[in-house]
């Protein structure tokens, strides 16, 4: 007997004794399927679409593989989406002109509002999630009417820096946009703004105009983070000036996220979002156990999604490997659903 096989005769009778081994389920890929705690599916995907006006479609630089499309392009992706099993897409706006109140955010003719009207006649039992914010649509960036506008006098409050997003004011616009996009066929609204009351505003906005039915998905717990940057690209939101510090949530909290949560439970809120989501699964697993009556989103952001399409395209990580281990980790943390622009190839790599 050579010494490698005695040693190894003497470790296997020491460790014979073992009683508990978990290896035992995880032999044979039947037992780890069987075992599998987890199963992502393409069912749990919201995909994301930028609609711009004109003709045609134009990648976005940081985002390869995600484009701002024409109206008819949007179609053609909701409809790629759909037929791959993804049963939602969530609609961003590139509007032709701004202003400082973002009018085209609740314009009957709108981007948003065509896209809307054209997906639901092509695929019409799709859903078709609509954000509701300011920041594509206003000059300045913002999510929402700033208390100086053109250098003209500061609102009342002194004690606000220049340039600060009033609260109030904007909820009626958010109201607007919320009906607008309803009155189109948007089967679930989702108020992206962390706009304090934004919820029971857009619920006395719906139900006063018939749209009692029509669901709101909060971003209830939306971080001031930087992950959001390719995005701002892509959407053409960056603010001008300033950060979002004043309403987006700080990224050490989580205390506070339950307090938005539970906020927005209260205001009637249909489901909750956590955003971002891959640096912040301890707050989609503090949600959920919250509230696990709800259903919970997350959104798997721009910069998230950068990140894994870069080192791909470096040839430093399996891009499908890694992303469905980042989904799954998501679903894993608590999410119901994800909104992730990596879903058409999830889909694909899933199926097959
Ligand atoms: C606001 C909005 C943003 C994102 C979704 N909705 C930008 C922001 O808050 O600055 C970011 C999404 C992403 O990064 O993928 N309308």
């Amino acid at each position: 007997m050579t010494q490698l096989e005695l040693e190894t005769k003497t470790l296997a009778t020491d460790h014979c004794s073992l009683i508990t081994r978990p290896r035992r389920l995880r032999q044979t890929e039947a037992l780890r399927s069987m075992m599998r705690e987890t199963e992502l599916n393409s069912r749990d995907f919201i995909y994301p679409l930028f609609v711009r006006h004109g003709k045609g479609r134009s990648e976005i630089r940081s985002m390869p593989g995600v484009f701002q499309l024409s109206v008819d392009e949007a179609v053609r992706a909701a409809e790629a989406a759909f037929g791959q099993g993804i049963p939602s897409v969530i609609l961003f706006g590139i509007p032709a002109a701004k202003d400082p109140l973002g009018s085209e955010n609740f314009a009957e003719d709108g981007i948003v509002q065509q896209a809307i009207r054209a997906i639901k006649h092509e695929i019409p039992e799709i859903v078709v999630v609509t954000d509701v914010c300011l920041c594509e649509y206003t000059d300045h960036g913002h999510c929402g009417i700033l208390n100086v506008q053109d250098g003209a006098k500061p609102r009342p409050s002194k004690s606000l820096p220049e340039g600060y997003v009033m609260n109030d004011p904007t909820l009626a616009i958010l109201g607007r946009v919320a009906i607008s996009h309803a009155e189109c066929g948007a089967d679930i609204v989702a108020p992206s703004g962390m706009m304090d009351g934004m919820v029971s505003a857009i619920r006395a906005a719906l139900d006063g105009n018939g749209f009692e039915n029509t669901p709101i998905l909060s971003y209830a717990v939306k971080y001031a983070s930087s992950f959001y940057g390719p995005f701002r690209e892509a959407a053409e939101g960056a603010p001008k000036f300033g950060d979002r510090k004043s309403h987006q949530m700080d990224p050490a909290n989580v205390r506070e996220a339950l307090r938005e949560a539970a906020l927005d439970v209260d205001e009637g809120a249909d489901m909750l979002m956590v955003k971002p989501a891959l640096a912040y699964l301890d707050v989609i697993h503090a949600v959920k156990e919250a509230f696990p009556e709800l259903p919970l989103a997350a959104y798997n952001v721009s910069g998230e999604y950068a990140m894994i399409k870069a080192a791909a395209a470096n040839g430093w990580i399996d891009e499908a490997k890694v992303t469905l281990e980042t989904l799954t980790g998501m679903k894993r943390a608590g999410a119901d659903l994800i909104i992730t622009y990596h879903a058409l190839d999830a889909a694909r790599w899933l199926a097959g």
